[in-house]
């Protein structure tokens, strides 16, 4: 089955490109920085990759991610998950990269930016993969930093189709980010926001209403608000659900009660994405292929899945 699933032409449609920085990568550009990390070597940092929410995963996220410091530590980390998709079959990637992540440690705005763009550009001509890169806005910052980060991708505007919303979700509801996603809107971006992974359905809502998004990033606790289904479901809004992150971040405690394939025989247009890879275990297949393990999956119900993916891109 894990062949077969691996095989089928798909879309990765929810994947953060600091989340797929493996520890092998992390410690060669720490290398190549000369910046130490507090870790012995790449098992002692694999060792602490157990989290009990969001927030702690973040923390480990955001120090990760400061070994990327270059135009080319930026195309390296691209490159690299760009590989994983040619092996697993996935035929078009819409990442989200956080710019703030970088440009608050003083790391230039062009120089993320020229880094990812120009792997993604080599991977639609070396490996035939397409993509439509998403900038994304760290939630848990002032909504003026948003505009802030906005203003200066403007200049860039081909290298994005869309603007989106990560990071700590709870007590940062997407309300807080209306102007901006508005001012986005009115500059030709499309829209995504995560929603509903942890917070509550009120911040689906809000992110549909509010920030008139496209497709819902996670949107797992929908379920709990069946007014909420009736609109996702008669809308055909698609759901971009990460089942590995949701188990490893507790939002499900097992694989066994994830909602994903009930979301789907309910007419849900739900999606597999991997998220953070590096950190929660596995790229696109082996989603999937938990599915399959743990809730029993179908070859049916995964070429259902698979053609949502298609289906919902952005481009
Ligand atoms: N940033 C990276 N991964 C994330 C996730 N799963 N939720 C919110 N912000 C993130
Ligand atoms: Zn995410």
């Amino acid at each position: 089955m894990y062949d077969w699933l691996n095989a089928l032409p798909k879309a990765e449609l929810h994947l953060h490109l600091e989340g797929s920085l493996e520890p092998e990568l992390l410690f060669a550009l720490a290398e190549r920085n000369k910046i130490a990390l507090p870790w012995n070597d790449v098992e002692a940092l694999r060792s602490a990759y157990a989290f009990n929410n969001l927030q702690e995963f973040l923390d480990l996220y955001y120090a990760g991610a400061n070994v990327l410091r270059s135009e080319q530590d930026f195309y390296d980390l691209t490159w690299a998950y760009l590989l994983k998709c040619k092996q697993q079959n996935v035929i078009h990637t819409e990442p989200f990269f956080d710019p703030q992540t970088h440009t608050d440690r003083g790391i230039p705005f062009e120089v993320v930016l020229r880094g990812i763009k120009q792997a993604l550009v080599d991977g639609e001509k070396k490996l035939g993969i397409s993509h439509g890169l998403i900038l994304s806005f760290l939630r848990h910052l002032p909504e003026e930093e948003a505009f802030k980060t906005l203003e200066q991708a403007v200049p860039f505007r081909d290298a994005f189709i869309a603007v989106g919303l990560d990071s700590s979700e709870m007590g940062h509801p997407p309300s807080k980010f209306q102007r901006v996603f508005d001012k986005a809107r009115s500059e030709g971006y499309l829209t995504v926001a995560h929603a509903g992974e942890e917070g509550p359905p009120e911040y689906i809502w809000e992110a549909l209403d509010l920030l008139k998004i496209q497709r819902i990033d996670h949107g797992v606790r929908a379920i709990e608000d069946e007014r909420l289904m009736q609109r996702i479901i008669d809308e055909q809004i698609p759901l971009t659900v990460c089942p590995l992150s949701n188990t490893k971040l507790c939002v499900f405690d097992d694989m066994r009660q994830h909602n994903i394939l009930q979301m789907l025989e309910r007419g849900v247009k739900v999606t597999v994405n991997s998220d953070d890879p590096a950190y929660f275990g596995g790229y696109v297949t082996e989603n999937f292929a938990a599915l399959h393990e743990s809730l029993g999956m179908t070859q049916e119900q995964a070429k259902r899945l698979a053609q949502n993916s298609l289906d919902a891109r952005l481009v």
